[in-house]
């Protein structure tokens, strides 16, 4: 979704794709697609890829910039928590990059997505799981326009009645995880770098649904609040260029 600097040495330390059946969660634009193609690419790796995503609407351009780099590219429309066309035990490696809190955006949903990636994985097959950190972890003085922004977009989200994503604790998920079945759990947490200008295209988007539907939230000065927040934040935005964001990564191994 956003250009965003991982912490690429831990997220790929002891892994290979060389030959392997890699499921990715949360296709999007296709940014972390892209980031394994470039993996794949640098190391001569043969790779089949499956990229999941509940919306299909970014599908095409992603299959027309990336087809030929790997083996096999599938993008296939589905809900990460009923992978029911992947038998189990056949994947090697899931990597899901900033989908899990998204998925979380109805309660349960994320460990019904965790349990289906057990049951797909090979015994000793590996999870990669990139996630921002919960907004109430992080203090938001050490985040301003990070923590701005998601305050106001998921507050436009409440008041129009819209299911939002919801970041899960670094700790909670290991917990998750491990009751599950999956073994040897790293985690590294660090600061990731936003392109500011992608993130103020989606706090525009909402501000949009705000202004179109405000009538029926029937307070034209809640209204009138939440775009003079938001147009304030992006003036900032376009000072700032880009920003950072508390984010970790899990590795476990099933
Ligand atoms: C923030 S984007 C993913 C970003 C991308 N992985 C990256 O690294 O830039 C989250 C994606 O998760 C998808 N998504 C949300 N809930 C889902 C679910 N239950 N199953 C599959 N995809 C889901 C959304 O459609 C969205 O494209």
């Amino acid at each position: 979704m956003y250009k965003i600097t991982t912490a690429d040495k831990f997220l790929w330390e002891g892994i290979s794709l060389d030959g392997k059946l890699v499921l990715e969660g949360g296709t999007s634009w296709g940014n972390t697609t892209d980031l394994i193609a470039e993996k794949i690419s640098a190391n001569g790796w043969k790779t089949r890829l499956i990229s999941v995503d509940v919306d299909e609407s970014h599908f095409a351009e992603v299959e027309e910039r990336l087809r030929d780099k790997f083996h096999e590219l599938i993008l296939r429309k589905a809900d990460l928590s009923n992978l029911d066309f992947i038998s189990q035990n056949s994947v090697d490696v899931i990597i899901c990059n900033y989908t899990l809190s998204s998925v979380n955006q109805f309660p349960f949903r994320a460990i019904k997505a965790l349990k289906e990636f057990y049951r797909i994985l090979k015994p000793g097959g590996k999870l990669l799981i990139t996630e921002e950190m919960p907004i109430w972890a992080v203090e938001s003085r050490d985040y301003e326009y990070w923590s701005k922004r998601l305050r106001i977009i998921k507050s436009i989200s409440v008041l129009k009645a819209m299911a939002h994503f919801n970041e899960i604790h670094p700790q909670d998920l290991e917990e998750v995880m491990s009751t599950l079945g999956f073994k040897d759990i790293l985690r590294q947490e660090f600061k990731e770098i936003i392109d500011a200008e992608m993130a103020t295209k989606f706090l525009d988007k909402r501000k949009q649904t705000l202004i179109k539907g405000q009538d029926d939230l029937q307070n034209e000065h809640l209204t009138k609040g939440f775009v003079e927040l938001t147009e304030k934040l992006v003036e900032a935005f376009e000072n700032a260029k880009e920003f950072s964001a508390p984010a970790y990564i899990i590795k476990a191994d099933k």
